[in-house]
């Protein structure tokens, strides 16, 4: 069935005219149509004006079978949520609350805390219990304007328990019309009964984790902690070229902790994207504009655990592909709500409000190579829409802290 949305104070499409991402200065051009309207099957079939659409239902070029009145909203692109790991167990509020007492984020991780308190929790689980976390926060993510999200494991650190991440991502699939990317991050930590042997375990990953992730076909991609504290730049070069010799892409976790060179290494293996980047060099900038590598901005992170935020400008206006995410995880930035992440990168990081609407769709598509089909409201892509009880864009920027988002609409059938 044809719906029509109609009215709509601001409907932001985000058009690319087909482009499959936005750089520099095309950031600040959202396609914005006032009084807008939009038809669509599982398909978006038609974008323009509400005086548009009613001349085509006059003259009989389109009869909607659903009729939506718009007025006073919002409709944007839904939000495509390019890195997150929101398949865990475990849980680490009390952690968090020490770290409010002053204990760091690295001093909790030198203790056998942090991610490896996460690990404990993953490696417990059963591969439902797993799933059922996921889909918590995924519905909720959607709840909030998010229609496609990547995934991460990297919580199990064993062959089995690693597969049980993924597996779970597998039931999400399965389970919910979102759409789901996911990725292997075996390399996230270096489990403790490897802490003497990193060599092993790395030698593990490479021979016997990513061919059966890569032979069961359950990760699209192949990422790796490269960063001062996990891997090194060796090391994770010869665990990112394990997982391309089998056949999987790259999402790299890039220069978080420290100016580590990391996004140069990805950006010279061809990694789709970098991600995190809080202390990426001019070289690496370079690096990733000339690769076409995605920069994911993960502002979440810096928030939570109190760190310089990624330097947005530099990244945006050296024309890199530049992309927001929630890096949605029990220890680093555990919140799947995009609006919350656009809010921190006007105030924090200094993007324009067009700009930050920009990297949370299209170019978040463009993170995981599905901006063919979403991230734009354009006719032909996936009907992946988000309503928002809001005049304008803007308001959404404005009155901060809310959730402004009254309806989700995924394949062109509502979902919240
Ligand atoms: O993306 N940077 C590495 N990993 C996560 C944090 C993981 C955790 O603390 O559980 C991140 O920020
Ligand atoms: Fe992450």
């Amino acid at each position: 069935m044809q719906t029509l949305i109609k009215n709509i104070s601001s409907l932001v499409t985000v058009d690319a005219e087909g482009g499959k991402f936005k750089t520099g200065s095309d950031m600040r051009d959202i396609g914005e149509i006032r009084d807008g309207a939009i038809l669509f099957g599982e398909k978006i079939e038609w974008v323009g004006t509400t005086a548009e659409a009613k001349e085509k239902m006059a003259n009989g070029s389109i009869n909607p079978g659903n009729i939506i009145e718009a007025a006073g909203k919002t409709v944007l692109p839904g939000f495509v949520d390019s890195h997150t790991h929101i398949v865990f167990g475990g849980n680490r509020s009390r952690e968090f609350a020490r770290r409010l007492r002053g204990a760091t984020y690295q001093e909790i991780a030198a203790e056998g805390g942090g991610i490896l308190t996460s690990v404990k929790g993953t490696r417990n689980a059963s591969i439902d219990e797993l799933a059922e976390t996921g889909y918590k926060l995924a519905v909720s993510a959607a709840m909030h304007g998010t229609t496609a999200m990547e995934v991460k494991s990297g919580y199990g650190l064993t062959l089995q328990s690693e597969l049980n991440q993924l597996r779970a991502i597998k039931i999400l699939q399965k389970e919910l019309p979102m759409h789901f990317s996911s990725t292997f991050l075996g390399a996230h930590d270096i489990p403790t009964e490897f802490k003497d042997n990193r060599g092993k375990y790395i030698d593990l990953i490479c021979n016997e984790m990513i061919p059966a992730v890569a032979k069961e076909g359950i990760a699209e991609y192949c990422d790796a902690f490269i960063d001062k504290g996990y891997y090194t730049l060796e090391e994770g070069r010869k665990i990112l070229q394990a997982g391309l010799d089998n056949g999987m892409k790259l999402k790299v976790h890039c220069d978080e902790l420290a100016s580590f060179g990391s996004s140069e290494l990805a950006a010279g293996m061809g990694a789709v994207s970098a991600d995190h980047l809080l202390f990426i060099s001019d070289k690496g900038t370079a690096a990733l504009r000339e690769a076409g590598t995605v920069a994911t901005l993960l502002p979440g992170t810096a928030y939570f655990i109190r760190m310089p935020y990624a330097p947005a400008r530099k990244i945006i206006d050296s024309g890199v592909i530049t992309a927001l995410s929630t890096d949605c995880n029990p220890g680093s930035s555990f919140t799947e709500n995009m609006q919350l992440i656009l809010s921190l990168a006007v105030i924090n990081m200094n993007m324009t409000a067009e700009e930050a609407i920009v990297a949370a769709t299209l170019n978040g598509a463009a993170a995981i190579e599905q901006s063919h089909r979403m991230g734009s409201l354009e006719p032909g892509k996936d009907a992946n829409l988000a309503i928002a009880d809001c005049r304008s864009y803007t308001d959404i920027f404005y009155h901060f802290g809310i959730n402004h988002i009254e309806e989700t609409w995924i394949n062109g059938e509502r979902f919240v």
